[in-house]
């Protein structure tokens, strides 16, 4: 059976009130906590660092997982380890070697993983997959919170599926991008075990009654 995990994107979090809001999604069934890292130059906005991963870690059990976008990434990845971070993945296209920067994360402690904009071919992926804990798969464009699903992304996760069943090895296949309670079914019938969800539940006020429904949705796959 498949072990299905929710991660709410603090982007779209009260940042005045961080700690709390990341102890109340924990306590609403959160499996880990999706911490998006946007540097002005990789993506046209400019979010949080290693400082606020630091400020949070001392909230919550659960894993941070932290999604870099940013241009060059290798720089800012042992800070993001001594932050607190479990998982560390990064854009292709912010990194010079691949398989350099993979290897960086687990050096520094952390379970690696890469991200795929709607755009980037699969087969970056072919000849990393033994160093690969996690892949992404981004289900808008990155940059912002609260874009709409961009549906030949179920497609993207069929494939990724196939080629993670193949190694039999337990990659997480992540997707991060206008997930809600209506499509979520949809997105884990494709083949997603871990779904990152700012707005749908951020931007609620009961953040258990998402995340429950979402299991629901979930359990009937
Ligand atoms: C987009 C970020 C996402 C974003 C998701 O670049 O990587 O994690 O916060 O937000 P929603 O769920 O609102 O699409
Ligand atoms: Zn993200």
């Amino acid at each position: 059976m498949t072990t299905y995990r929710i991660a709410p994107s603090i982007l779209s979090a009260d940042f005045a009130r961080l700690g709390e809001e990341v102890r109340n999604v924990v306590a609403a069934g959160a499996d880990m906590i999706h911490f998006d890292v946007m540097d002005n130059h990789y993506v046209p906005n400019l979010t949080i660092g290693p400082l606020v991963c630091e400020a949070i870690r001392p909230h919550v059990q659960v894993p941070i997982d932290v999604h870099l976008m940013v241009k060059p990434v290798d720089r800012i990845i042992p800070d993001f380890a001594k932050a607190g971070a479990n998982i560390i993945s990064f854009h292709p296209e912010g990194s010079e070697h691949i398989d350099r920067t993979l290897q960086l994360i687990r050096e520094h402690g952390c379970k690696a993983g890469l991200v795929l904009n709607p755009a980037t071919p699969l087969h970056i992926l072919e000849h990393v997959m033994d160093k690969l804990d996690l892949i992404l798969l981004m289900s808008v464009n990155p940059g912002f919170g609260g874009q709409s699903f961009i549906p030949h992304t179920l497609k993207k996760i069929a494939a990724v599926r196939k080629l993670i069943d193949a190694t039999g090895r337990d990659i997480m296949l992540q997707v991060d991008g206008g997930v809600k309670i209506d499509n979520i079914g949809e997105i884990a019938a494709a083949g997603a075990d871990t779904f990152v969800a700012g707005s749908a539940i951020f931007g609620k006020p009961d953040y258990t009654a998402v995340i429950n429904a979402m299991r629901a949705e979930l359990a009937k796959i």
